[in-house]
C-alpha cells in the first residue's frame, strides 16, 4: 500500500483518543468550538469501555474527601504530588454530577444517602466507588459516544491513527516534513494521521492539540488491556519534546482470569470488595500473611504475594472465591463476570476463579500541570496517558476514570480561555523517499520478542542485571524499527511498535534509575525505601 495524501483540514481543537479522557473533553469543548476526535480504531475501543469497578468520588455522608484525599497518597507510597492529589478529589462529586448529568446510568441503592450504591475496593477506607454494575465503563462511554455522535461540531475520524505531531522543528523541514516555513520550535500546529483503511495521510492543523491516547499495557506480554494501549501518546508526546515522569510505575492488576481462551479478561477488585478471598490450590487463604488489610490491601502489594506464593510453590495461578456470596447477588453485582466466568465453564458462585496478575495500568507519562499543559505550548495530554501526580508510586482503585474527567474538564477550561491565534501552514508529510515493506514478518515478531522479555525482565519484581538485559535487547529492536521507520512506507502496525518500544526504553531507564523499591516498582538489588521520596523525570533531547 503506498502512501496517498488528503488535504489538510483545520480545526480549532485535535483530540487524539476516545476514551473518557477524550470524548468527556469533546463535550466540554464542542459548544465553543469545532472539533476533531481521531481514534485508531473503533470509537468505543480503548480501556475505559472496559472498565468494570467504576468511579471513586466522595459521595456518602460519612465519607469525606480528606480520607479519599489519605487513602490516595497512601497508596501512592510517598510520591505522590499533593497539590495535584487535592485537585483531583475535590473535583470528584462535581465530576459525577456531570456524567450524571449526561445520562450515565449508574447502579441505584435506595438504601442509601446518595440514592446509588456504593462499591468498595482495595486501599479504600470507605464505600466510595459509583459504578454500573460491573460494566461501568461502557456504561459511561456508551452514553458519552451517543453525544458526541450527534454534536454538529464535532468531526470524529474512526481508524486514524496520529503518527507524530507537527511541532515548530517540523516547520524548519524536520523528518517527513517537506518545505520549510517560519514556526517556534516549541509550539505545536496539529498532527500528521494515517487512516489505516486506506493508507492515506492526512495532516491536521489545530490551534490545540490533546493527547488522550490511554495507557501501554501491550507492552508487557500479560495485560488487561485491549490492543490499542501501546503506549503512543506518551511516544509521540516525547518525541515533541516532552518530559515524561515515573514510567517504572507499572500497575499489576492481581486478579485476571487465567484460562487459556480467555484473553485480557479482569476479575474486578470489586469482587474483593464484596468479600472475595484469595487462595491456594488447597484451599489456604494467604494474604493475611503479608498485610492486616488481606484481600482489600493496595493492589502492589497483593500483586507481589500472589507473584511471591506462585514462583515459591511453581503455580500456574491462584484462586479468588466468592462462592459464598449468594448466585443472585453475584448475578445482580457482577453480570458481565459471572456470564464471562460461565463462558469458560466456570460458576463463580459454586467454585473459585482461576486468577493471575497483568499489566494494568501505567502510572506514569507525560507531565502535566493542573491545566493539562504539557511542556509543549498548545499540547495538552489527559487521561492514563498524563503523568499528573495523582498516582505517585501506585494509583488507589478508581481513581483513574476520575482523573480522565477531571483533567478533561481543567484541560477545557483553559482552552476555552485561551486567545485565538492563527495556526501557520503546515507542510504536508513527505514520503518521496520510501517504498513499500518487503517484510512485514520484522514486525509481528519484534512485537512478540519485546512483550515477552518485558514480561520476563520488567515485571512485578525487577533487578537491575534483568532490567539491564531487557534494555540491551531494547537498543537493538529501536535500531531495526528507525530503519524501518525511515525506508517504507508507515503502516498502523509498525507505528505501534515503534511508540511500544520507545513506551518500553523510557520504562527500564526509569527502572534503572530508582535505586530503592517504592509502590509498584520492586527491586532485589534495592529492596528498602530511601527517606527522600523523588520522581523520576526524564528529559527529552532536542528533536532534530
Ligand atoms: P482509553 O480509554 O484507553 O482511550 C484511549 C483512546 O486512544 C482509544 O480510543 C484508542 O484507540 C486511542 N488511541 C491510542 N493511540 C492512538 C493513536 N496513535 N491515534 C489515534 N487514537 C489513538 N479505572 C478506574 O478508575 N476504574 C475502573 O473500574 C477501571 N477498570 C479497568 C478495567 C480494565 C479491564 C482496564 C484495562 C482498565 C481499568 N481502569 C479502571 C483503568 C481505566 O479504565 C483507564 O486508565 C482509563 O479508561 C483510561 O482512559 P483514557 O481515556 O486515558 O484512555
Ligand atoms: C477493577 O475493577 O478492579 C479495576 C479498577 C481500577 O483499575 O481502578
Amino acid at each position: 500500500m503506498g502512501t496517498k495524501m488528503a488535504h489538510a483540514k483545520q480545526f480549532d481543537t485535535l483530540i487524539i483518543g476516545s476514551g473518557l479522557a477524550g470524548l468527556a473533553l469533546a463535550l466540554k469543548l464542542a459548544d465553543q468550538q469545532k472539533i476533531l476526535v481521531v481514534t485508531k480504531k473503533s470509537l468505543l475501543e480503548g480501556a475505559s469501555a472496559w472498565a468494570q469497578g467504576g468511579i471513586a468520588a466522595v459521595l456518602s455522608p460519612v465519607d469525606t474527601l480528606a480520607e479519599h484525599v489519605q487513602d490516595t497518597l497512601t497508596a501512592g507510597a510517598g510520591l505522590c504530588d499533593s497539590e495535584a492529589v487535592q485537585y483531583v478529589i475535590n473535583h470528584g462529586k462535581s465530576s459525577i454530577d456531570w456524567l450524571i448529568a449526561q445520562g450515565v446510568p449508574f447502579t441505584r441503592d435506595t438504601q442509601t444517602d446518595t440514592g446509588y450504591h456504593l462499591t468498595r475496593e482495595g486501599g479504600h477506607s470507605h464505600r466510595r466507588v459509583i459504578h454500573a454494575a460491573d460494566a461501568t465503563g461502557f456504561a459511561v462511554q456508551q452514553t458519552l459516544a451517543t453525544k458526541v455522535l450527534t454534536h454538529p461540531n464535532i468531526t470524529i475520524l474512526e481508524r486514524t491513527i496520529a503518527i507524530d505531531l507537527i511541532t515548530g522543528n517540523k516547520l524548519g523541514g524536520g523528518k517527513r516534513a517537506s518545505k520549510k516555513s517560519a514556526g517556534t520550535d516549541n509550539v505545536c500546529y496539529g498532527a500528521y494521521l494515517l487512516n489505516s483503511s486506506n493508507g492515506e495521510i492526512i495532516t491536521v492543523a489545530a490551534r490545540n492539540t490533546v493527547l488522550a491516547t490511554g495507557g501501554a499495557g501491550k507492552v508487557y506480554l500479560y495485560t488487561t488491556n485491549p490492543d490499542t494501549a501501546t503506549g503512543d501518546g506518551i511516544a509521540i508526546g516525547w518525541r515533541a519534546g516532552c518530559r515524561v515522569a515515573n514510567m517504572e510505575f507499572i500497575q499489576f492488576h492481581p486478579t485476571c482470569l487465567y484460562h487459556p481462551h480467555a484473553r485480557s479478561f479482569l476479575i474486578s477488585e470489586a469482587v474483593r470488595g464484596e468479600g472475595g478471598i484469595l487462595k491456594l490450590p488447597d484451599g489456604t487463604r494467604f494474604m493475611p500473611n503479608y498485610d492486616q488489610r488481606a484481600e482489600l490491601a493496595p493492589r502492589d502489594i497483593v500483586a507481589r504475594a500472589i507473584d511471591f506464593e506462585m514462583k515459591k510453590r511453581g503455580l500456574d495461578c491462584v484462586y479468588l472465591d466468592i462462592s459464598h456470596q449468594p448466585e443472585a447477588f453475584l448475578q445482580a453485582h457482577f453480570p458481565t463476570i459471572y456470564a464471562r466466568c460461565l463462558e469458560f465453564g466456570i460458576n463463580m458462585s459454586k467454585q473459585p476463579i482461576p486468577v493471575v496478575p497483568a499489566a494494568h495500568y501505567i502510572c506514569g507519562g507525560v507531565m502535566t500541570d493542573l491545566h493539562a499543559r504539557t511542556d509543549v505550548s498548545n499540547l495538552y495530554a489527559i487521561g492514563e496517558t498524563a503523568y499528573t501526580g495523582l498516582h505517585g508510586a501506585n494509583r488507589l482503585a478508581s481513581n483513574s476514570l476520575l482523573e480522565c474527567m477531571v483533567f478533561a474538564d481543567a484541560a477545557a477550561q483553559d482552552i476555552l480561555h485561551k486567545p485565538r491565534v492563527p495556526v501557520p501552514t503546515l507542510p504536508q508529510w513527505d514520503a518521496s523517499q520510501v517504498t513499500d515493506a518487503d517484510e512485514e514478518i520484522i514486525i509481528a515478531h519484534n512485537w512478540a520478542e519485546l512483550r515477552r522479555f518485558m514480561w520476563d525482565y520488567v515485571g512485578i519484581v525487577r533487578t537491575t542485571k534483568r532490567l539491564q538485559r531487557a534494555q540491551h535487547r531494547i537498543r537493538l529492536l529501536h535500531e531495526e524499527i528507525d530503519e524501518y521507520y525511515a525506508n517504507f512506507h508507515v503502516t498502523a502496525d509498525l507505528l505501534e511498535l515503534r511508540n511500544l518500544v520507545l513506551s518500553a526504553d523510557l520504562i527500564v531507564q526509569s527502572a534503572l534509575t530508582r535505586h530503592e523499591s517504592r509502590g509498584l516498582h520492586h527491586s532485589k538489588d534495592y529492596p528498602d525505601m530511601l527517606a527522600h521520596a523523588a520522581p523520576t523525570i526524564l528529559f527529552p533531547t532536542p528533536a532534530q
